[in-house]
């Protein structure tokens, strides 16, 4: 069963791994929610509605800080992973099973199809765009979604306009000045009159939604 294999690669993938506890104030996925402009009640709500009668499994990629997938499995029927190569709590409690530790550009242990939501923010960017953007692809199993952010995405125009995964990516600015396809959105911010200077500065976060067909 898909969970349980979950549950024990994480656990695997920690074994000798000892997590650091910080002394940190954050708030979770009010945090979230708040930096990816999106309410995680709808969403989940949304995707029930796409999977019904079943238990939504979830990975936040490069999640760091362990509270977040703590408060997703507080949420009923929501099994919810957390993979970075690094990860730190702040409450001293170690949901270790709920933790794997792997590189999001090459989760070869995690198969194809297995998450119906990923969500990430702050992390994108210093991966490999080209490789952890078609493990996201395939690790969301059909009909899935995913919610990631990619802080200075002007530096890396070439790698995400040539993604085979851009054709899934709908593109959201911020200020919601803009949403729409990668193509579309480069053919306007070349047009001075566009109205999008914002999206165009270069540290801008841009949010990408994902549909896997
Ligand atoms: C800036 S932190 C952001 C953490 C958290 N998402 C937040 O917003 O506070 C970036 C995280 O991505 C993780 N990360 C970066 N590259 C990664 C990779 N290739 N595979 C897995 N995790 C990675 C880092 O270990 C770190 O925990």
């Amino acid at each position: 069963m898909n969970v349980e294999y979950l549950e024990s690669l994480a656990l695997k993938s920690l074994q000798g791994y000892h997590i650091n506890h910080v002394k940190m104030n954050i708030d979770g996925l009010s945090r979230l929610e708040r930096n990816l402009h999106i309410s995680l009640d709808e969403r989940i709500r949304v995707i029930q509605e796409k999977f019904p009668q079943q238990k939504l499994i979830i990975a936040e990629l490069g999640n760091f800080i362990t509270t977040t997938i703590d408060e997703f499995n507080n949420i009923p029927n929501i099994i919810a992973f957390g993979i970075d190569l690094d990860h730190i709590t702040i409450n001293n409690k170690q949901d270790r099973k709920h933790l794997i530790r792997a590189n999001i550009e090459s989760m070869l242990e995690i198969p194809e199809n297995t998450f119906h939501y990923i969500i990430s923010h702050n992390c994108m960017e210093q991966t490999n765009l080209r490789k952890s953007l078609l493990e996201i692809y395939r690790i969301l199993k059909p009909r899935g979604h995913a919610d990631f952010d990619i802080a200075s995405w002007y530096n890396y125009i070439p790698e995400l306009i040539k993604n085979p995964v851009s054709p899934y990516m709908k593109v959201i600015s911020m200020s919601n000045k803009f949403e729409g396809t990668l193509p579309q959105l480069f053919a306007l911010i070349k047009e001075p009159r566009a109205g999008l200077e914002d999206v165009q500065r270069e540290l801008v976060y841009l949010r990408f939604e994902l549909d896997k067909p």
